[in-house]
């Protein structure tokens, strides 16, 4: 049985992932934080289950990750911990560059000391995978996609953090060899995901009958992706990439953020009408522009799905259906990840 060391899974991705990944036949051995974005409550389903191993701790702590590492022996490690929300990223930026770039380079020298130490097939097979994100990129006009050969043009501190831990990735593959492979992927939605993001905080929101803040015009574009397929793609890469190589991750889904809202009104209206009748599109309110707001992004994700197979199995219309079924199923988890300390407040103004 393969083993992984997985970083931030107990975060929105990083439990999809590990989810998945057991369910698939991999032991997981789980570092996190726990942060504000990190809950324990989405890997309730492993509790007790021999091949999920959940440790609390930093990727920045090296003694702790070198004892994981010569303790459990991974085949690879999925590096998902970071600090991940832009608006967060415009009141306190010092946390992003801590972990996502002082964090990751401590997790990288742990890893190459780690891959070192390896011998024969082991050293051949070892993988480390940087999970990233399409807004290093920066923001695209009306036409085109971001592509891996995209310059970095990242304009948020989150951006520009992810960016320089994607710059160290590159760096320990050119300079020591370390076999890294690295994923960029647009924005992901679907279940335990912390409803601080567009989607979730829509549709608790939406519950409520509360007005539904939408920044600017509205009009920002960018390209959803269901998680499970992310994880998915994520999996096929560690599988088949070639090292050294950048493979960008798209839904093709584009839609404008009042599209996303819209559509949550719409099935929520279908699903749980609001008590006096009001169709919750009345509900949207513009509110003040996010500073430095991008205006656009799309995903060419034409490499991953000719070299590796890949493709999403879900359209933004089911996908968004299932989202909206399991935050209506799972209100339970939304309290519990809510009882600390954001309640779903406006950041980054
Ligand atoms: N959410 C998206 O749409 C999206 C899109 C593309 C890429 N990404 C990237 O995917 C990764 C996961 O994103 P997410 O949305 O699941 O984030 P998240 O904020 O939901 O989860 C991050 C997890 O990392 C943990 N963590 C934070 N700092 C840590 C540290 N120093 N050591 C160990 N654990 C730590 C947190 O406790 C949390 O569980 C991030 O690297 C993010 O940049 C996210």
């Amino acid at each position: 049985m393969q083993t992984l060391l997985v970083t931030g899974g107990a975060g929105f991705i990083g439990g999809n992932f590990v989810l998945q990944a057991v369910a698939g036949g991999l032991r997981v051995v789980n570092l996190d934080k726990l942060t504000y974005a990190g809950n324990r409550d989405t890997l309730a389903a492993l509790e007790g289950d021999p091949r999920h191993v959940f440790v609390q701790g930093d990727i920045g702590d090296r003694a702790l990750v070198g004892r994981l590492l010569a303790e459990h022996h991974p085949d690879a490690i999925v590096n998902f911990a970071a600090e991940s929300h832009v608006d967060r990223s415009i009141d306190g930026p010092a946390a992003f560059v801590e972990t996502n770039v002082v964090g990751t380079l401590a997790l990288l020298e742990c890893a190459r000391d780690y891959w070192r130490g390896l011998d024969g097939a082991a050293r051949e097979t070892f993988r480390f995978l940087h999970v990233s994100t399409d807004e290093v990129y920066g923001s695209l006009g009306e036409d085109g996609k971001f592509t891996e050969t995209t310059p970095y043009a990242p304009n948020s501190p989150y951006s520009a953090s992810k960016a320089a831990s994607d710059h160290l990735v590159r760096a320990f593959h050119h300079t020591y060899g370390l076999p890294t492979l690295t994923t960029n992927c647009s924005n992901n939605y679907g279940p335990y995901q912390f409803p601080e993001k567009l989607i979730p905080l829509v549709i608790q929101k939406a519950l409520a009958g509360e007005p539904l803040p939408v920044y600017g015009d509205g009009r920002n574009v960018r390209d959803w992706l269901y998680v499970g397929d992310h994880c998915a793609a994520i999996r096929r890469v560690l599988e088949a990439g070639r090292v050294g190589e950048t493979y960008n991750v798209g839904g093709n889904a584009e839609r404008e953020n009042i599209a996303v809202v819209e559509a949550i009104c719409a099935l929520l209206d279908e699903r749980r009408p609001l008590a006096d009748g009001r169709p919750r599109e009345s509900l949207i309110t513009f509110v003040k522009d996010r500073p430095g707001h991008d205006r656009r992004y799309a995903i060419d994700s034409g490499k991953l799905q000719r070299e590796l197979g890949w493709r999403p199995t879900q359209t933004f219309e089911s996908g968004i259906a299932r989202t909206v079924d399991w935050y209506l199923d799972n209100q339970p988890w939304v309290q519990r990840v809510l009882d600390g300390s954001y309640r779903m407040e406006r950041l980054g103004a």
